[in-house]
């Protein structure tokens, strides 16, 4: 019997996402609506010490190296800190990185750094402060632009922000964005919006595409493949102007990576997906809380891996988006 977790088509997930909250202090418009989503109760959500339980199974049983926090908004939830340090004191040791809006992280990201987080990614779709609060209905733009240096100066690295362009809205900010990003930095990539958001609004024609992305770029900047090995990664990266600057475009949608994909997840709440776009889920909170020993949930996990699907299907006819949003995935 294997330990690692396949699935039926041979990818091997060695790489786990968390969403630790499905909260977040942000209402970005292709996410969630103004009023903000029916959280999940307190009690539902796993406390540290089971989400370290199933962290260590993870690692021991599972054959994970690489843990990212997501959210929801990961810097919400509390004690994050100590978490982070529990996470890292784990062995064999996984590397650890977080993907998170970066209000509130000015004051924490030295902190973060000495719990041991190896890296983050920072959402920011936008430089312009009134375009900032179209796109996610809060006046926080400084807060965003404060996290990102306090995480470069706490020697995060690299730190990765991750922008979304929407039609209309901020598409003529891609240019501005990666020079801003080259001017400090930061590694920039843009990615397709996918059909996550909690309305169900997504449609295709309103989706910059990647390939559209690259010829605004194109306008602006001579984009080079990059000489590094992409791996599971999805984005496609680019040297700008001949390096060491570069972008990346993560094509979700328009070129899926799904078959390189090495990544497993688990909800706050305790459930394991194999994908983003999975509607299956695993409930190994009720396994943790019934008492199940190690093993017994390191099988349930492993059981929902096998059963992956090949991709996200959003380009086939009767797609139909899963039930949790984005925000209660975690990205
Ligand atoms: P690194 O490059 O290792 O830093 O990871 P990453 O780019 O996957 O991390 P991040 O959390 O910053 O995710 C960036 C975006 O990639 C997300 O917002 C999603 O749009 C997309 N993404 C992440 N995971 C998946 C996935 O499993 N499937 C698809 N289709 N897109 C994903
Ligand atoms: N499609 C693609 N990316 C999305 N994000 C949020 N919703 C979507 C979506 N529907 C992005 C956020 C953040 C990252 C975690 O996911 O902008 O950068
Ligand atoms: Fe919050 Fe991220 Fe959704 Fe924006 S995209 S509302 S930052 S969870």
């Amino acid at each position: 019997d294997n330990p690692a977790l396949v699935d039926t088509f041979g990818r091997v997930a060695t790489d786990l996402r968390v969403s630790l909250t499905d909260r977040c202090n942000l209402r970005c418009t292709y996410c969630m609506p103004a009023e903000g989503l029916p959280w999940l109760p307190g009690d539902d959500v796993l406390t540290d010490s089971e989400l370290l339980r199933l962290l260590r199974i993870a690692v021991e049983r599972l054959g994970i190296t690489d843990i990212r926090l997501t959210g929801g908004e990961p810097l919400l939830r509390p004690g994050l800190e100590h978490l982070v340090a529990e996470i890292t004191a784990l062995r064999p040791r996984p590397r650890l990185s977080m993907t998170t809006n970066g209000i509130g992280l000015a004051k924490r990201a030295r902190a973060f750094a000495e719990a041991g987080l190896d890296r983050i990614n920072i959402s920011l779709d936008t430089v312009d402060p009134e375009t900032f609060v179209r796109i996610t209905r809060r006046d926080r733009l400084s807060h965003v632009l404060d996290g990102l240096a306090a995480a470069r100066d706490a020697g995060l690295d690299p730190v990765k922000v991750n922008a979304v362009l929407l039609r209309g809205i901020n598409e003529h900010e891609a240019a501005p964005l990666l020079r801003f990003c080259l001017d400090h930095g930061y590694h920039l990539r843009f990615i397709e919006q996918m059909p996550l958001d909690a309305q169900h609004g997504w449609n295709r024609a309103d989706m910059v595409t990647a390939e559209e992305i690259f010829s605004l770029l194109s306008k602006e900047f001579t984009l080079s493949p990059s000489p590094e090995a992409r791996g599971g990664a999805p984005a496609e990266r680019w040297l700008v102007d001949g390096g060491p600057g570069d972008v990346g475009i993560i094509a979700s949608v328009t070129r899926p990576f799904c078959a390189a994909c090495e990544r497993t997840r688990l909800t706050a709440d305790g459930a394991v997906r194999s994908c983003l776009f999975s509607n299956d889920e695993t409930d190994l909170r009720a396994l943790l809380r019934g008492g199940a020993d190690d093993e017994a949930i390191a099988q349930a996990w492993r059981t929902t891996m096998w059963g992956k699907l090949a991709g996200h299907e959003i380009n086939d006819a009767g797609f139909a988006q899963p039930i949790r949003p984005m925000s209660a995935i975690g990205g």
